[in-house]
């Protein structure tokens, strides 16, 4: 990435919200930094004892014996689904609105906490009738609907393993997750509407499962939401709807060990292979609920809305289980921030009275543009008195978007959360405080209270402020990924790397603390792996599927900075035909770009494409990728080139098709 413009000025929390704050002033940070300082199985476990139900208490709070596979609260036991709805209603909150959802048409459907917990037991019922137990591995391949929720606090509630496929993900994607897994269900829906189009889930899904691939799916569920045309396989797939008709509202949850996972949720990293992520119930859920009190400092009267979608981590920490384990009112979207137009946003939280609203930057950005010439989609055109906290996740946000988010979306009142965290880390890990930390525009502040987090060298030692260096985290804590599902070597490989001592968590982004403030600022990930509109990228996985087309010889993925993206995907080709010129290199270069989005995902599209005779190489055949990405910035190549075989191919390769 680019470095962030600067901006210097200091934002206080207002005075009257760290009055009323979880953490009231930088010295309640303090002191709760000092308390894990201090005993940090004690910190953990007051929290743990305070913030969750446990069905039986655990005796133990971390166990470090078989690091870096750490085990918190193992000999506890309890239930992540119990723990955001049946605890709620036991507490007099089964008439409180649990979820407004608002569908992509604009109507909206409000589904109190006594509700959600019978729909859910029903389901789960549902489930275990055909046979899905504690263990096994449903995917979920749904859109944003109540139902999506549903599903996954059903698998939580007995004990199924939920592994959540965003909606976009192609047939290949859904089917590559479907076998690393070994669901045996599928749980999905007819289609989703987004944008005022329908669009198809199930056909993507008979698509991931034609191969044959796949024998241990026993089942697919099928919730009705667009009412479209689909294919059900008699004796595999059954309707939602149908199957919970008659099912008894109550369901005792399965009691689980707080290690027993949670979730499985798939990522990208440096590899072509993507990484099933597994996280714990108890430490994650802990988590998920602490922040929630932390950073957004949750009240009874809050209206909470994360914009994410529960195909990642921060749908799964801020939809599913965070908002709903504190008992807070929460609003889930269908649809796009651009339909009907793009104030659909500020008009939700104007009719909704939103009091919490967290979002990407890329989102930020592409308002900004949006309403920078349309008053009428421009938020000061709505009454967005209601908010008092804002959110940004997933990437870096520009000092440039902070200062419009804070003004015209925040009126210049509400703190902005920062939150700095990765599907691994479950929860976030540097952020502002809202009633405390002073803010900085481009800086995510400071670690959350029993987060080591550190910068070190490429040895592992510690660089003081003000030098660059690599993200770290120097101690386990209760949210962190467990293991790679079914690959523990590569979980030991890409998060506790020998090269920094075996005990620091490489985060995989580098980073810089200010010399005066100790402030964090990310400056990027330090792998093969971009993040594009706050969605991680692998370049390895997009080459790999580059290269599987029967027109390509080679392939290399760079990054370049994009001003509404962040980071846009740009590929640099070489075709087995030789070098395409005019219409035909426009027509191939759509072709590889519909080719990636059929096999990963639209979201996978690459913006540029490039095509030489060949790639630039040392002379030992290896690709100069740093070459690669200034020509993608569009600069000219001053560095030393004097290792590269063949210099006449850096001039074909600065045209963009
Ligand atoms: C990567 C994790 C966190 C949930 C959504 C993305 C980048 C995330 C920030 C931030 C700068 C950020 C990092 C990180 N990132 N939040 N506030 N400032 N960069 O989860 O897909 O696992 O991606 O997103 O590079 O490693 P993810």
């Amino acid at each position: 990435m680019e470095p962030l413009m600067q901006e210097n000025r200091v934002f206080n929390p207002p005075a009257d919200f760290i009055k009323s704050a979880a953490i009231p002033g930088m010295d309640a940070y303090n002191k709760l930094c000092a308390e894990a300082n201090s005993d940090y199985d004690g910190f953990w476990s007051r929290l743990a004892k305070e913030n969750l139900f446990w069905k039986k208490p655990f005796t133990k709070v971390l166990d470090e014996s078989k690091a870096p596979f750490y085990k918190w609260f193992e000999d506890g036991t309890t239930n992540a689904s119990y723990n955001c709805l049946d605890r709620q209603v036991e507490n007099g909150l089964g008439n409180k609105t649990a979820i407004i959802f608002e569908a992509d048409d604009g109507s909206v459907t409000n589904i109190s906490y006594q509700e959600l917990l019978e729909r859910v037991c029903k389901m789960a019922n549902a489930l275990r009738k055909m046979g899905i137990k504690s263990g096994d591995r449903v995917i979920i391949y749904m859109a944003m609907t109540i139902e999506g929720v549903i599903a996954m606090q059903a698998c939580a509630r007995i004990g199924a393993i939920h592994s959540v496929v965003f909606g976009g993900f192609s047939a290949q994607a859904l089917r590559d997750r479907i076998i690393d897994v070994g669901a045996v269900a599928v749980i999905t829906a007819d289609g989703q509407f987004r944008g005022g189009k329908s669009l198809p889930l199930k056909a993507i899904c008979d698509e991931a499962l034609s191969t044959g691939e796949c024998p241990n799916v026993k089942h697919v569920i099928v919730n009705k939401r667009t009412g479209s045309d689909v294919t059900m396989t008699t004796g595999r797939d059954v309707w939602m709807q149908e199957i919970v008709a008659n099912e008894s509202t109550t369901c005792e949850p399965e009691w689980v060990s707080a290690e027993h996972p949670l979730f499985i949720l798939y990522t990208s990293g440096s590899t072509g292979k993507p990484k099933g992520v597994q996280h714990s119930t108890g430490g994650y859920l802990l988590w998920a609920i602490l922040t929630m009190k932390w950073t957004f400092d949750i009240k009874p009267t809050d209206v909470f809305w994360c914009t994410a979608d529960i195909g990642w981590v921060t749908g799964h920490s801020y939809i599913t289980y965070g908002p709903l384990a504190v008992g807070a009112t929460e609003i889930v979207f269908e649809g796009v921030p651009t339909y009907p137009n793009a104030g659909r946003f500020w008009d939700m939280i104007q009719k909704h009275k939103a009091t919490i609203f967290y979002t990407a930057p890329t989102a930020i950005r592409s308002l900004i543009k949006a309403s920078s010439n349309d008053q009428a989609v421009h938020p000061k055109s709505y009454n967005l008195s209601s908010l008092r906290l804002l959110g940004s996740v997933g990437e870096p946000i520009n000092p440039e978007a902070w200062i419009w988010y804070y003004e015209n979306v925040g009126g210049s009142r509400c703190p902005i959360a920062d939150t700095f965290w990765q599907t691994e880390t479950g929860g976030h890990m540097i952020s502002p405080l809202p009633g405390a930390t002073p803010m900085i525009p481009g800086s995510c502040t400071l670690p959350l209270p029993g987060i080591q987090a550190a910068i070190v060298d490429e040895a592992g030692v510690d660089v003081p402020n003000g030098h660059g260096g690599i993200l770290v985290v120097k101690r386990p804590w209760p949210s962190m990924i467990r293991t790679i599902w079914g690959d523990p070597d590569r979980f030991v490989k890409s998060y506790f790397p020998e090269e920094l001592g075996g005990t620091l968590y490489l985060a995989g982004d580098g980073a810089i603390r200010n010399k005066d403030t100790g402030y964090f600022t990310i400056t990027g990930r330090i792998d093969d792996v971009l993040n594009v509109s706050g969605h991680r990228m692998g370049t390895m996985e997009i080459e790999s599927c580059l290269v599987a087309n029967p027109l390509v010889a080679e392939a290399a993925v760079v990054g370049r900075p994009d001003e509404l993206t962040g980071e846009a995907i740009c590929v640099f080709v070489v075709l087995k035909g030789g070098r395409p010129t005019g219409d035909e290199a426009k027509r191939i270069a759509t072709e590889l770009r519909n080719w990636v989005g059929k096999e990963i995902g639209p979201i996978a599209k690459p913006k540029d494409v490039r095509f030489g005779d060949n790639l630039p190489k040392t002379r030992s055949g290896k690709i100069m990728r740093r070459l690669l990405r200034v020509i993608a910035k569009g600069e000219e190549v001053t560095q030393d080139t004097s290792t590269l075989e063949n210099p006449a191919i850096l001039d074909q390769l600065k045209e963009s098709v």
